[in-house]
C-alpha cells in the first residue's frame, strides 16, 4: 500500500516538474548551454550563471557540449522534456539548433541567445551579448594607435587571425577591426605579406590554439624569414595564444616583436601580456553578461517588459537585445581592470 501511495506521490511530482517547469524542489528550472570547456571563458560564464540562477531561486541544469553541435542539440532537447522553463544557449554553431528551437517555442519555452547569436530562427527571443563589433574597433584602433598610423611613414606588416566562421560572433570582431585598419592597407602603409585578409582565409575553426599556431607557423615560416612583423590582428585570447606560441617558436626577429590584440582576458594571455609577448586584451566581464542574462529572464517569467538596448537580425527576426560594454584592457589595466575588481586573484595571474 505504501508503495502505491509514494509512486503516486512521485508520478505527481513528475507532471508537476513536466507541467509546471518547476522540478520536484518547487523552484523554475533554467536550462543552460555552453559550447565547450575547452576555452576558458565559457567555463566562467557557466559558472557564475548557475551561482547567479541559484541565488535568484532558480534550479539550473549548466551543460557543456564538448564543441560538438548535435551534442549540444541532444542536450537541449532533453532540457525542454526535463521541464526547463527557459533555455540560455551559447551556440557552438549559429544555425545548427533550429530543430532544438522549435521544439521549445512549441512548449512556449522563451530562448536567450547567449554572446552568440542563433541565426536563422525566429524562435530566438532575445539575445544578451557584448558589443562585438566594437570588440573588433577597440583591436583596430589599438593597432592604429601602436603604430602611429596617421603619422609615421611605414610601410608596417601585419597578419590577421580571425575566429571560427561557425561563430557569428567572429565576422563582427574581424570587420570592426578590418573597418578601421582597411585605409591603411589601401594605401600602402599597412601591407599585409602573406596576402591573407579575408575573413574565409584567416578564420580559425573552433578557435583553435593549435590551429592558429600552425597557420602563424607556416605563415611566418613562407614569408617572414627575413622580415619583421610589426602587428598581428588576433580575434580573441585564444587565436592570440597560438601566434605568440608560432612567433616564440619561428619568427627570427625577437627584439622586434609584433603589436598582438586578443580578446577575453585569458589568464595565459593575461601573463602574455605581463611577459610582452601579448600587446592587448578586451575584458568582457562575464559576471555582467550573467548578472543581465539572470536579470532578462526574471522579467521574462514574471511577465515583465524585457529591458534591451539594441535589435540583431537574424536573418528570420530583429532579436531585441542587449549589448554589455567591451572593456580595452593592457598590462597597464590588469590591476585595475582584473584583480582589484576580484574578477581573479593576483595570484591565478603569476603576480
Ligand atoms: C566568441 C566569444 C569570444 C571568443 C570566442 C571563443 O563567441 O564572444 O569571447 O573568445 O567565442 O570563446
Amino acid at each position: 500500500m505504501l508503495k502505491k501511495i509514494l509512486g503516486t506521490i512521485l508520478c505527481a511530482a513528475i507532471a508537476c516538474a513536466a507541467l509546471t517547469g518547476c522540478a520536484g524542489s518547487g523552484k523554475k528550472k533554467v536550462g543552460i548551454s555552453m559550447p565547450t570547456k575547452d576555452l576558458q571563458r565559457w567555463n566562467q560564464d557557466g559558472d557564475y550563471m548557475k551561482q547567479k540562477f541559484e541565488a535568484a531561486g532558480y534550479e539550473v541544469d549548466l551543460q557543456y557540449a564538448g564543441g560538438k553541435s548535435d551534442t549540444q542539440l541532444s542536450q537541449l532537447e532533453n532540457m525542454i522534456n526535463s521541464g526547463c522553463k527557459v533555455l540560455v544557449i551559447a551556440a557552438v554553431e549559429a544555425s545548427s539548433l533550429g530543430t532544438a528551437l522549435d521544439k521549445a517555442a512549441a512548449k512556449k519555452i522563451p530562448v536567450i541567445a547567449y554572446d552568440r547569436l542563433i541565426m536563422g530562427n525566429e524562435n530566438v527571443s532575445y539575445y544578451a551579448t557584448f558589443d562585438n563589433y566594437k570588440v573588433g574597433q577597440i583591436q583596430g584602433e589599438f593597432v592604429k594607435k601602436a603604430l602611429d598610423l596617421d603619422n609615421a611613414a611605414g610601410p608596417f606588416n601585419i597578419e590577421f587571425t580571425a575566429g571560427d566562421p561557425g561563430d557569428n560572433n567572429a565576422t563582427f570582431f574581424f570587420n570592426g577591426a578590418f573597418e578601421v585598419l582597411k585605409p591603411y592597407i589601401d594605401s600602402g602603409k599597412l601591407v599585409c605579406v602573406s596576402g591573407q585578409t579575408d575573413f574565409d582565409s584567416v578564420a580559425t575553426p573552433e578557435w583553435s590554439t593549435a590551429t592558429a599556431q600552425a597557420r602563424a607557423e607556416n605563415i611566418i615560416g613562407s614569408n617572414y624569414a627575413d622580415k619583421q612583423i610589426d602587428a598581428w590582428l588576433c580575434s580573441n585570447d585564444s587565436t592570440a595564444q597560438g601566434v605568440v606560441n608560432a612567433l616564440d617558436s619561428r619568427y627570427t626577429m625577437k627584439d622586434k616583436w609584433p603589436v598582438v590584440t586578443g580578446q577575453d582576458c585569458d589568464i595565459v594571455s593575461v601573463k602574455n601580456m605581463i611577459a610582452g609577448k601579448q600587446t592587448m586584451s578586451v575584458f568582457k566581464d562575464t559576471r555582467t553578461l550573467a548578472e543581465r542574462t539572470v536579470t532578462m529572464v526574471n522579467q521574462i517569467l514574471d511577465g515583465k517588459e524585457v529591458e534591451t538596448n539594441n535589435t540583431y537580425d537574424n536573418n528570420k527576426k530583429q532579436v531585441a537585445s542587449y549589448l554589455c560594454d567591451p572593456v580595452f584592457a593592457d598590462k597597464d589595466s590588469i590591476q585595475k581592470i582584473l584583480i582589484d575588481s576580484g574578477y581573479y586573484k593576483a595570484e591565478d595571474i603569476g603576480l
